[in-house]
């Protein structure tokens, strides 16, 4: 077999990951353990009933066939509809172009703003496939670690630290994955005057956006002065509508670019599905389920953090949207991955070690809300139980009395 390509090889990360306590636990349960899956972010429930109707409906239909390039017309219309409800900038069609789900428009995003060899800035911790994206376009990216302390706020002191001559973009994500830390307004204005003065593209992760929390509605940084030339939103119907699966997402940003981002989508994807398309856009005119879905993690995110907040050894950290909960176990183990692996073995529960999402979550795990309500309140209390355990193992192999 001839070589394959540098690029293609980055992509895999090297050595360990965190995912190892994922598939463990998978091999676990295969074998009839009672395991509790924390570890990824993907609904336990169907996408909402009318958007499958929807979908069945267009199948039935007929509608079969390749859409335009930068997607259907009804569909771009939606998006640009829903961006504007998510960011409070007025935004028309000629701003938005359609993806295969908000990983297909930051993969678009990066090409947009950058060139191999060019240099880019990420806020850690950060999601996963955020270092892939940068190797396979050939882009060099520093990570800025957001403080635990900080509750995960970037600061502009250390971005300007990561700057170079080569740097174009810096690529943020609030609501956070995995954090849950929602940016608050001196953050991204903080962020907004950093990339002005420095003339860089600003890439926001909005994918979450629908899942705020506490901090009330969204803000997003686009709608910060100035901002609007140099901002790329990427976002995605997965997590605010139940559709993971279906794959669909959109990048909003400056015409220009996105006009030529109908180049990418050419020799990239050709467009998404037509049936697809058609439920989406309705999807998201009707918001169908997003109350419902919000307010079910909503719900979630308060128990969990209602069960771990009052335990010894242990902070919440984060954890004002999104759907995790990300717990500082720094006090009682200073290694996430080993924590989460005690915590399998002990407990059956999997969590993601937050060492698989930057150096800024190291001896943190990452607890998943997507489970029921019944399931996810089994968990919490096994991980406290866990917690208890482990902080009276401790005391007494330091030859403590409890
Ligand atoms: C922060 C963040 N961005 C982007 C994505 C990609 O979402 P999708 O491609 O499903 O729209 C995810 C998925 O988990 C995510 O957590």
């Amino acid at each position: 077999m001839p070589q394959m390509s540098k690029r293609l090889v980055s992509v895999t990360p090297a050595g360990r990951t965190g995912w190892e306590v994922h598939f463990l636990a998978e091999a676990r349960r295969a074998a009839g353990a009672d395991v509790i899956m924390c570890s990824i972010g993907d609904h336990d429930f169907p996408t909402p009933e009318p958007s499958v109707e929807a979908c069945v409906a267009a199948v039935r239909a007929g509608h079969h066939h390749y859409t335009g390039l930068a997607g259907r017309s009804d569909l771009l219309a939606a998006m640009a509809r829903a961006s504007q409800r998510s960011t409070g900038v007025a935004t028309t069609v000629d701003n938005v172009i359609a993806t295969v789900g908000g990983q297909g428009a930051l993969f678009a995003a990066v090409q947009a703003a950058s060139d191999p060899g060019d240099h880019a800035i990420v806020v850690g911790p950060y999601y996963a496939t955020y270092p892939g994206t940068f190797s396979l376009s050939g882009v060099d990216h520093t990570v800025v670690e957001a403080r635990a302390e900080d509750d995960f706020q970037p600061e502009r002191a250390a971005l300007e630290a990561a700057l170079r001559p080569g740097t174009r973009l810096i690529l943020i994500n609030s609501p956070n994955n995995p954090t849950g830390a929602v940016y608050a307004r001196q953050t991204l204005e903080a962020i907004a005057a950093f990339c002005r003065d420095n003339d860089l593209w600003l890439v926001s992760d909005e994918v979450y956006w629908t899942h705020t929390g506490a901090a009330g509605r969204h803000l997003s940084p686009l709608a910060l002065p100035d901002m609007e030339e140099r901002t790329l939103v990427v976002n995605s119907v997965s997590k605010s509508h139940a559709m993971t699966g279906w794959r669909v997402g959109w990048l909003r940003g400056p015409a220009p670019v996105i006009r030529r981002l109908a180049g990418f989508n050419l020799v990239v994807t050709y467009g998404i599905g037509d049936f697809v398309s058609r439920a989406v856009a309705e999807a998201l005119d009707n918001d169908w389920g997003v109350a419902e879905v919000t307010a079910t993690y909503e719900r979630r995110r308060a128990m969990m953090i209602e069960a771990l907040a009052q335990l010894d050894g242990v902070v919440v950290r984060g954890s004002c949207g999104g759907i995790y909960v990300m717990l500082d176990v720094r006090a009682i183990e200073a290694d996430g991955e080993r924590f989460a692996l005690q915590l399998l073995e002990a407990e059956n529960v999997a969590v993601m070690p937050g060492e698989s999402f930057g150096r800024a979550a190291t001896g943190h795990v990452r607890i998943s809300l997507c489970q029921p309500d019944p399931v996810l309140a089994e968990a919490a209390a096994r991980i406290a139980r866990f917690i208890t355990n482990h902080g009276s193992l401790r005391k007494r192999a330091a030859g403590g009395t409890s």
